[in-house]
């Protein structure tokens, strides 16, 4: 597989897609020779850009050695959608809101974050936002599976 360029979209772009952004580029940093050239996240929605990853994200990460403190929210653009070679959302509703956004003929390939998880029974990442700590925790440990899915995919190819 040539070097890829992933983007993980979620809603607010502060909790589930800045998490998982930080947790595949750290984890393709350790799995040597897996060609992911770039790895960013963006919101679907407008409500935070601009702004650092919530919070108590930022505090579950760090407690299992991730470091969100470098991400900063954006919404997804046009450009984005021949820029990236893959864009994974955590949720069906940000797919369908992909969907609608993706200009004609553009080539990224939409998918759910989630398909890379396939022993999961989840298939959509839970919006953490009005939950708790539990919440963040389950967030993270998706975004883990997912990105050995991905990760393990990608060395295979
Ligand atoms: P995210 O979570 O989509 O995982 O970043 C949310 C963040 C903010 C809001 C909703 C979800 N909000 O309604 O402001």
């Amino acid at each position: 597989m040539s070097s890829q360029r992933v983007l993980m979209v979620c809603l607010g772009n502060i909790c589930r897609s800045p998490t998982a952004a930080v947790v595949l580029r750290q984890l393709a940093k350790l799995s040597s020779g897996v060609p992911l050239a770039e790895i960013d996240s963006a919101g679907t929605a407008d409500y935070h850009v601009g702004e650092l990853p919530d919070p108590r994200s930022i505090e579950h990460a760090w407690r299992r050695g991730y470091d969100l403190r470098g991400e900063r929210a954006r919404q997804i653009d046009a450009k984005d959608f021949d820029y990236f070679d893959l864009i994974l959302s955590v949720d069906r509703a940000n797919l369908t809101a992909l969907r609608r956004l993706a200009p004609t003929g553009s080539r990224a390939r939409l998918r759910l974050l989630l398909d890379y998880a396939p022993a999961q029974p989840l298939r959509e990442v839970p919006d953490p936002y009005y939950g708790g700590p539990q919440d963040f925790e389950r967030v993270l440990d998706l975004c883990e599976a997912a990105a050995a899915g991905l990760l393990s995919e990608c060395s295979q190819a």
